[in-house]
Order: structure tokens, then sequence, then C-alpha cells
């Protein structure tokens, strides 16, 4: 019995089984929920759906392995500075889950059908299991450090595209857009013109899930926090991309900007975004 498993179930199906139970929930949710919440701002919403997902998740993760330690949105109060001692708390703990219970709750509202399940396992800071899970397409994507990443069991890699003009390049808008929002559109004004075409669909890890799977040469964005990007961060390692702070320093749980693409492109989205002074720093 490897280190990795409780009572003969890898982690990684715990992850797996999680994620699935707690976005079909979701999905039977949509348009049927009330309790419309705003959290940080006007741009930041949050419903019972993100709530009893996160209770949901971190009963069923602590029924199995009670000893290990918890992140998840929902737990944390709003604002960069609560996250920053919450995830300080627990950053070295030997096993630390770090969970988004939906993520893309603005979709998730308007019924737009992009929103998912973040699941990442850490094991003494660094991520060793990401899970993303989107219940509408029913596409679980699935990463173990080392072993590759997958989408329903089939290998992913990153696309092929060579140069930042050949790009399919994806960002997002922050929710804590007082900060952060001009930086993003000197970002989005800078980026534009030099790649096939931007997109921005509103659900962080499935951005970056997407970047694993080759569907986006590549995506930024400022202002996130652990949970958006911990799963969708080894998503985009094990299938053979990059993935950066948008000073391009490789990601630590800490990070609050992501530069995650193919690997071709990355030091050319870095060096406009720098250039355009887009990087949120
Ligand atoms: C948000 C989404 C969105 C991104 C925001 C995130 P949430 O997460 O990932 O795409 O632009 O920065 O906060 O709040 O829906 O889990
Ligand atoms: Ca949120
Ligand atoms: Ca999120
Ligand atoms: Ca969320």
């Amino acid at each position: 019995k490897s280190a990795y498993t409780v009572s003969s179930k890898s982690f990684t199906a715990v992850a797996i089984n999680t994620a699935a139970k707690a976005g079909e929930w979701i999905k039977s949710k949509l348009g049927d929920y009330n309790n419309l919440d705003l959290k940080y701002s006007s741009h930041d919403l949050v419903t019972e759906v993100d709530k009893g997902s996160e209770k949901m998740i971190r009963n069923l993760l602590m029924t199995h392995i009670p000893h290990h330690s918890f992140l998840g949105e929902e737990g944390v109060e709003a604002g960069p500075e609560a996250s920053a001692e919450a995830l300080k708390e627990v950053r070295d703990d030997e096993y630390l889950w770090i969970v988004d219970p939906l993520d893309g709750t603005t979709n998730f509202v308007h019924g737009f059908p992009y929103y998912a399940v973040s699941i990442a396992l850490a094991h003494k800071g660094e991520i060793i299991v990401g899970v993303v899970y989107d219940p509408t397409r029913d596409e679980l994507f699935v990463a173990e450090k080392g072993k590759g990443a997958y989408v329903k069991g089939k290998r992913m890699t990153v696309s092929q595209e060579l140069k930042l003009s050949e790009g399919l390049i994806a960002t997002g808008f922050p929710v804590d857009q007082k900060v952060n929002l001009p930086c993003n559109l000197a970002g989005i004004q800078a980026v534009a013109p030099k790649v096939r075409n931007i997109r921005t669909a509103g659900a962080a890890a499935l951005h970056l899930a997407y970047v694993a799977a080759g569907r986006l040469t590549g995506f930024w964005e400022i202002g996130l926090h652990a949970w958006d990007i911990a799963a969708g961060s080894l998503l985009v390692q094990e299938a053979g991309g990059r993935i950066t702070d948008t000073a391009g320093k490789p990601y630590t749980l800490e990070a609050r900007s992501v530069i995650a693409t193919n690997g071709s492109i990355h030091g050319e989205l870095q060096t406009v975004l720098a250039d355009a002074k887009a990087t949120g720093l």
C-alpha cells in the first residue's frame, strides 16, 4: 500500500469521486436556488450552492481522510488579507486539500454553462493531485504528479502553436475590480492585437484545464487565489505546459496571478504584459 492511499482507495480516486458528486449536485441546482449574496464587491457573487458544494466536498474528503487539512474558498473570509492568512496557517501541513467548490459562480447564476469544481491535494506545499470537473459537459480533468494529465481518461497535451500571433488566449476579470480592472484592461489592449483572438469565459480553473487540453494556447489572470489555480496548475504542467505568475516566477500556492501556456509562447506573453504594465504587481 503506497503512502497515497486510504483504505485501498487512492487520494486521486477520492478527489475524482468527490468532484463528480459535487458537480452533479451543482448542475441539479441550476436555475433552482435562491439566496444570492455579495461578498467582496458587487462583482463578487456567492450562492447557497457554493456553500452547499463546499460542505459536501469537505464532508466527503474528511470522512475518508480526517487527519488531512482543508482550505476551501467559502471557509475563508472574503478579501486578499484573510485568504493569505488562511493559507499561511495550513500551507506546510503534510496533506492539504485546496478546494474551489464552484468556480464560475457568476456564470452559474446567469445560467451560462461554464463552471466547474476544482479540487487539489498538496503534500508539504507541492500539488500532487489536481482534479477539475465540468458537470455541463461531463468532462473530468485529472492530473497526478509525474503521471500525466487526462480528460475523460484520454491523455492531454498542450497545444502546438509556436508563436503568440498564432495563439488563442484567455483571461479573466478579477472580482476585486477596484484594484485590478485597469491593469486587466491594459493587458487585453496590449495582447489582443498580437494574438489570433481572446476569450474570457469566466472560470479560471476551467481556463487552466483548457490550456492543458490544448484548447487554449495560454491564459493569464491577476487577482486570483490558491483555490482558483491549484488543481489547474498541475493539469497544465503534467500536460507539458508552463505555469508562472505574471512576473515569471514559478508557481507556488501563494501566487495571486498566473500565466499558463503551452510553453512556446510563454516568454512572449509575459513580455507583452510586462511592457503594458499589466502584471498586477
Ligand atoms: C472566479 C472565476 C472567474 C475569475 C475570478 C474568480 P469564483 O472564481 O474563476 O473566472 O475571473 O477572478 O474569482 O468566485 O467564481 O469561484
Ligand atoms: Ca467566489
Ligand atoms: Ca474561483
Ligand atoms: Ca468559487
